[in-house]
């Protein structure tokens, strides 16, 4: 023994490959099991995915339509502050019961007029108002259409109705909709106490809330998002808070350094959202956080564009990754999201047994329309644009802080940890959020648990060898028939 050697008696650590649950007596129906969890300590979500903060995975587009499936998008951030505020608050006006920004008429426009502006604006009816913004009346299709052959000049004051049922601020979804139903009407304007509009409620948009009832929303029924920040940037973070952010992400691929805890505390004195610190992989680095951050984040070097390991030769396998931090962060309550490397929804519900509470996506969802990008086509096929958020492109066009680096003079001078990728073209997320949490739910009713919490307590791993994990695969068969959640290429 010596110094040295002594250093290669070394602990094992363990990846998803390594490792598969024990199938154990169950009565859960698989569809049956509940899939809602937190991702930090005052953020509950119905299911208990999120999609990474990369500029191929989410913006606006892919939060809004992950909060509607139940799951969090967060917002990456390579995008200057004024822009990522504008993008949260893209997302908090979605499926908002209450439209802000109403179109309204003029009693003095002409029919005429008032027809081409609501073409326009893609609205079919618009509350009339005067000067001072109080409500005259209200004016739709219906109202205009027998105009429109005769008296297109005539003024909106004559074709409005001027009998209006109007609520105020405080009108719940049901309420207006009894409202809508009793007077057979879509749209009722919202005043305050002076008769001024405030806002707007319409039937489309109340039908539209109830068509995403599993929705993840916060208290004043918005949807929910996170949003990256870099672990200096309280600017950006007291910003996307105001905005109405519901959770930060210290995004970061070392959390572990401490200048960078030392930013993240700052920034969590600074907001009243969440803040979830990461990334960490290690028990040392949970015990250095658990006490300031909401939630914490784990995984250094697994994810699918990574080249963190190879590069710098550090990393954690990380079923190992979850598990170190996991029994840390169980003692305190806060909980613990896996971030990268699930290539199969066995992964993800695999990084839950470790002690995840959520598992955080990027590769998956790259390759869906919600993804920014366009979709490319190479002999045949087609692809979206997935690249590392360390890797030269994505570094160039925000600043490479992440990977705790100064932004270099010449191109040649990155030092990149991550590539540059394509992903196939993979269509709606619903679909794909379907095969995800369709396949952790079997996972939970082959364990026989019910729930998130229960899953995490009762199952067990068993230890697979590459023979195992041949066995695992499909195998001695030709595919024909490409399945919706499994491909051989991966
Ligand atoms: P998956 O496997 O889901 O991983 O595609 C997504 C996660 O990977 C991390 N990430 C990176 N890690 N170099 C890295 O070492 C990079 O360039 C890079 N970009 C993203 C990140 O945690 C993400 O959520």
């Amino acid at each position: 023994t010596g110094q040295f050697t002594d250093k290669l008696r070394v602990p094992e650590a363990l990846t998803f490959d390594d490792v598969l649950l024990r199938p154990k007596e169950s009565r859960v129906e698989p569809d049956e099991a509940d899939v809602s969890t937190r991702v930090s300590r005052n953020v509950e979500v119905n299911v208990p995915i999120l999609s990474a903060a990369m500029d191929t995975v989410t913006e606006s587009q892919m939060a809004i339509a992950m909060a509607r499936q139940g799951g969090l998008g967060v917002l990456h951030r390579n995008l200057d502050v004024e822009e990522a505020v504008a993008e949260v608050e893209r997302v908090k006006r979605a499926d908002e019961l209450v439209i802000r920004d109403v179109v309204t008429a003029d009693p003095d426009q002409t029919v005429r007029e008032v027809d081409a502006m609501m073409d326009r604006e893609g609205v079919s009816g618009a509350p009339v108002t005067d000067d001072e913004g109080e409500v005259l009346g209200i004016i739709s299709g219906t109202d205009i259409r027998p105009y429109l052959e005769v008296g297109d000049r005539d003024e909106v004051r004559e074709a409005m109705t001027d009998e209006v049922v109007t609520a105020s601020e405080e009108v719940t979804a049901r309420e207006a909709l009894e409202l809508m139903y009793e007077h057979k009407i879509e749209r009722v304007p919202i005043v305050d106490e002076n008769d001024r509009l405030t806002g707007l409620v319409t039937m489309q948009g109340i039908l539209q809330r109830r068509e995403y009832g599993n929705a993840a929303r916060d208290e004043g029924g918005h949807l929910r998002v996170g949003v990256a920040v870099g672990p200096f940037e309280t600017d950006r973070a007291v910003a996307v808070d105001e905005a109405g952010a519901d959770v930060l992400f210290i995004d970061c691929a070392h959390a572990h350094n401490l200048n960078v805890i030392d930013g993240a505390r700052e920034i969590r004195e600074s907001v009243e959202a969440d803040v979830v610190v990461g990334n960490v992989g290690t028990r040392e680095a949970a015990e250095d956080v658990v006490d300031f951050a909401d939630g914490i984040k784990v995984g250094i070097g697994p994810g699918s564009i990574c080249t963190t390991r190879v590069v710098s030769g550090a990393g954690m396998p990380q079923i190992t990754a979850v598990a170190e931090v996991a029994d840390v962060a169980a003692e305190q309550d806060v909980p613990v999201i896996a971030d990268g490397g699930i290539r199969y929804s066995g992964d993800a519900i695999k990084a839950i047994a470790a002690g995840a509470d959520a598992v955080m996506l990027g590769s998956y969802f790259a390759g869906t329309d919600e993804a920014p990008g366009r979709v490319i086509t190479v002999d045949g096929k087609k692809y979206k644009q997935y690249r590392g958020m360390g890797s030269v492109g994505a570094m160039q066009s925000g600043d490479g802080d992440r990977y705790l680096k100064d932004e270099p003079e010449e191109d040649e001078e990155y030092v990149p940890e991550g590539v540059e990728a394509a992903e196939p073209y993979k269509g709606s997320l619903e679909s794909e959020l379907h095969q995800l949490v369709g396949g952790m739910q079997s996972g939970m009713g082959y364990v026989g648990a019910a729930t998130i919490p229960e899953f995490k307590e009762r199952s067990e791993f068993v230890r697979v060898s590459s023979a195992g994990q041949t066995e695992g695969h499909p195998h001695d068969v030709m595919i024909t028939d490409e399945a919706p959640n499994y491909s051989p290429s991966e």
